[in-house]
């Protein structure tokens, strides 16, 4: 029987569930791959904190180099979270010989480059499935089956927290700020959760999977980036009504030498495979010249489904004689032949609150028509308030440059924008 010894970095949500995992799944391991996985050290930053799981005391070190130091010590599991002092800890780790697992997407988003070339000079291992999409299998899919393919499109649902909270207001109505609190209460939000709701958690995923996906590094700083926090009921019952599902999607595509990244609200066609994975779901779905359109779904946060993909990269890494990472140039900057557009083309939801009163509508469809952005759709939605009636439009699609122009075109007090939505099919 192998024996592996490995130190944690962190014992919270993901921590517990790692500890809990192992500890229930020990048998088998030990049964079908011959394999004993020891968890010698535990930092944390208080030892005297209560914990659900069900971890020794003595375990809890408030040290870092008793798992950063420790030659017995082969693995170090991350699961801390933030850039720094985790980073510091990661290349220490590499540097000292161990390999490493993570499930801290600011880090690797952040450092990769670093975390990589540590790890290659120091012949270990690096590894962070967790990062994206929980339970997920999404990183190895993109590094190994799925490498004979260009990919030129991904969208994905990557972010638990804000599915969680959209399905919900859309199911039930409810309000932001209550399922925002049971997303916590779940062990699914981040540790400060306005990484979830303004959309940085699902930026740093999404600059770690294009990354993989097209083969070329896509920084963090490329991925243009907006939150759900302006989101209203008002939006996703409009939507509904009009055959749409709004979701926080991270959309990926490459057109030659051109990117373009981006996370925002995007209303969905109801029967778009993605409009159905709800609550602490996600889903990836993507382009690959070879196995043409697929997607991958499963639980994308939460203890057990994250201590999942961090206990397979534990055993694998346990396993292999020779690690394997990215073939890509994995340097800060991205290549100089890159180009990271903004102006992407898509359909949008525009709301505005017009003057009930002849000629508004034409004014508003010629702010759209001296920019080239076509309607598609048209309804007006509730009754008269303050002499304005709300009006949702849907158009045909239009460069992003376009449609800014048509909105700064509108005259506030005649029409006023209440929320522009991205619309993708
Ligand atoms: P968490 O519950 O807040 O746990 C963080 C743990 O790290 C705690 O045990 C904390 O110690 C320890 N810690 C933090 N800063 C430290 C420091 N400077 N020195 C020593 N210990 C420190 O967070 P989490 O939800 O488990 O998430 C951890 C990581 O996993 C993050 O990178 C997150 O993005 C990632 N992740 C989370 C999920 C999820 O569903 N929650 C899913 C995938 C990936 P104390 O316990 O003493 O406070
Ligand atoms: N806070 C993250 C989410 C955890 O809600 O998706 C998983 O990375």
């Amino acid at each position: 029987m192998k024996e592996i010894v490995i130190g944690f970095l962190g014992c919270g949500n993901v921590g517990g569930g790692v500890w809990e995992l192992l500890q229930g799944f020990a048998p088998e391991i030990a049964h079908r791959d011959q394999l004993s996985v020891r968890v010698k050290k535990i930092l944390v930053r208080d030892v005297n904190k209560a914990r659900s799981c069900s971890v020794p005391r003595e375990l809890l070190t408030t040290v870092p180099e008793d798992v950063l130091c420790d030659p017995e010590i082969t693995l170090v599991a991350e699961f801390m979270g933030g850039e720094q002092p985790a980073t510091e800890y990661l290349l220490r780790a590499l540097q000292n010989g161990k390999t490493v697992v993570t499930a801290n997407k600011v880090a690797v988003a952040l450092n990769w480059h670093k975390l990589q070339a540590a790890a290659q000079a120091n012949h270990v291992g690096l590894y962070y499935e967790a990062s994206v999409c929980g339970a997920i299998p999404i990183i190895n899919a993109l590094m190994t089956p799925l490498q004979a393919n260009r990919i030129t499109k991904l969208m994905g649902i990557i972010n638990g927290t804000t599915n969680y909270i959209l399905s919900r207001m859309s199911a039930q109505g409810e309000s932001y700020d209550a399922v925002l609190q049971d997303a916590q209460k779940l062990g699914l939000a981040e540790p400060d959760p306005s990484s979830d709701v303004e959309g940085m958690d699902a930026a740093y995923k999404l600059s770690i999977m294009a990354s993989l996906a097209f083969h070329a590094r896509v920084p963090f700083k490329a991925v243009y980036r907006e939150g759900i926090t302006r989101v209203t009921a008002m939006d996703i019952a409009c939507g509904k009504e009009m055959g749409y599902v709004l979701k926080l999607l991270a959309i990926a595509k490459r057109d030659g030498n051109t990117i373009e990244v981006r996370v925002h609200p995007t209303f969905l066609p109801q029967n778009h495979p993605l409009s159905s994975v709800d609550g602490s779901f996600n889903a990836v779905y993507l382009h690959g010249h070879a196995c043409q359109e697929m997607m991958l779904q499963g639980r994308g946060a939460g203890d057990m489904p994250t201590a999942s993909a961090v206990v397979g990269d534990i055993l694998h890494a346990a396993m292999v004689d020779v690690h394997v990472h990215p073939t890509f140039a994995n340097q800060a900057e991205p290549a100089k032949e890159l180009t990271f557009t903004n102006n992407w083309t898509t359909k949008y939801y525009i709301r505005v609150s017009a003057i009930d009163a002849p000629g508004v509508l034409s004014a508003v469809a010629g702010c759209f028509a001296k920019e080239n952005v076509s309607i598609a759709s048209m309804m007006q939605k509730g009754s008269v308030e303050d002499g304005r009636v709300p009006l949702v439009f849907i158009t045909h699609a239009a460069s992003e440059q376009a449609m800014q122009a048509a909105l700064a075109d509108m005259d506030p007090a005649v029409c006023r924008l209440e929320s522009m939505i991205r619309v993708e099919d």
